[in-house]
């Protein structure tokens, strides 16, 4: 909606991993060194954890997307697979027929599809993405056939990509097994305040922007503040922000810009802590906002205190439904407005012939 408005191509904060807006930071950077070096190990696991929305499978994606076609690669996102389940997923994203299958068939099926690959100069590789699901005995499965092997050469490798309770689940004392089998492993962390402003810069330019400094210095600074660096949450917040602008009809966009948009926003994307030190907070309000009280103070002081909570929380919707509505009007009258230029120039047109 917005692209047109500050001369894009295509939206530059979409939140699906994209390889080809990939931004090598510091730690992505790193992370991409360790899946390849990993890679060239040919075996075992590697494992990258990281925070919530800091780029782990974007990370995965990019260097799936630049491999070697001698790797077959399969990724599978994980909800809460038992061992029986996850050996069915690997084989079907092998293209595996695991109709009417028993986990042994299932099992020789894969050790003859991994054999062929191997004779055919190939070999496998297997992403599971949002591995911090995965119970333990799940993990132990997929140790279990990472010992698939061919004249001593292993015929799956593995890389575990998690958030940060991977960690506490690996380091536990029966995965001994396991961590003996990691090659290579590495953290995310997210973006420090001059990687934030470089990414932003990146991807407005992927994305057509030709322009110079559409926010300011101090623009960057909230961004980092609010978003502490997290990718994931600098896009949410960018792609309202840009949408913003084009609303109020902003060629640059200042600090100002941002704290009106992190308003707007933080009720979905911030938690209460991050939340905008201009705010007001009602007097009697509960700070945790994620559950009405039920103080210590007594039932009464607990009720007045829900009330206030109540009150509070229908102001801010309120609020919100009133930003939403004059959104709305200003898009009508733009849209409105370009029909009308688009009118006047068929006007033209028509009256040119
Ligand atoms: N290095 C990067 N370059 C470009 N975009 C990135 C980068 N890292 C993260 N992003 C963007 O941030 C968002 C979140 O990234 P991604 O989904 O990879 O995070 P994640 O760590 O896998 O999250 P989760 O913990 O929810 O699985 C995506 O929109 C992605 O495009
Ligand atoms: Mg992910």
């Amino acid at each position: 909606m917005y692209e047109n408005y500050y001369g894009l191509t295509s939206k530059p904060f979409q939140l699906t991993p994209d390889p080809s807006f990939f931004f090598a930071s510091k730690w992505h950077r790193r992370a991409m060194s360790y899946l390849q070096y990993g890679l060239s190990q040919a075996e075992g696991f590697i494992v990258i954890t990281g925070d919530i929305g800091t780029g782990k499978t974007t990370v995965a994606n990019s260097l799936l997307d630049d491999m070697e076609d001698d790797i077959f690669a399969a990724q599978i996102v994980t909800p809460k697979l038992t061992p029986d389940e996850l050996v069915k997923m690997v084989a079907s994203k092998f293209s595996i027929d695991t109709t009417n299958k028993t986990k042994a068939d299932l099992l020789k099926d894969l050790e003859s599809f991994l054999f062929q690959l191997h004779k055919s100069g190939k070999r496998a590789l297997l992403v599971v993405d949002e591995a911090q699901n995965l119970p333990l005995e799940t993990i132990e499965e997929l140790r279990m056939l990472s010992n698939f092997q061919q004249k001593g050469k292993p015929l799956l490798q593995s890389f575990l990509l998690g958030q940060e309770e991977l960690q506490p689940i690996l380091r536990a004392p029966n995965m001994e097994q396991f961590r003996q089998r990691i090659v290579a492993s590495c953290h995310l962390a997210p973006l420090t305040d001059s990687e934030t402003q470089e990414y932003i810069e990146y991807r407005l330019s992927h994305a057509g922007w030709e322009g110079e400094n559409l926010l300011s210095d101090l623009a960057y600074e909230k961004i980092f503040q609010f978003t502490h660096g997290v990718p994931r949450k600098i896009n949410t917040l960018m792609d309202r922000v840009l949408l913003y602008g084009f609303l109020e009809e902003l060629k640059s966009l200042d600090e100002n810009a941002i704290e009106n948009v992190v308003k707007e926003v933080s009720d979905e994307m911030f938690n209460p802590e991050d939340k905008v030190s201009t705010e007001v907070v009602p007097e009697n309000s509960v700070t945790d906002n994620s559950v009405p009280s039920s103080s210590p103070a007594g039932k009464a002081g607990g009720q007045v205190k829900d009330v206030e909570y109540y009150k509070a929380m229908l102001t801010e919707l309120t609020d919100a439904l009133d930003d939403a509505i004059s959104h709305k009007i200003k898009l009508t009258r733009y849209i409105d407005k370009l029909l009308k230029e688009k009118y006047k120039t068929y006007v033209r047109l028509k009256s040119d012939d």
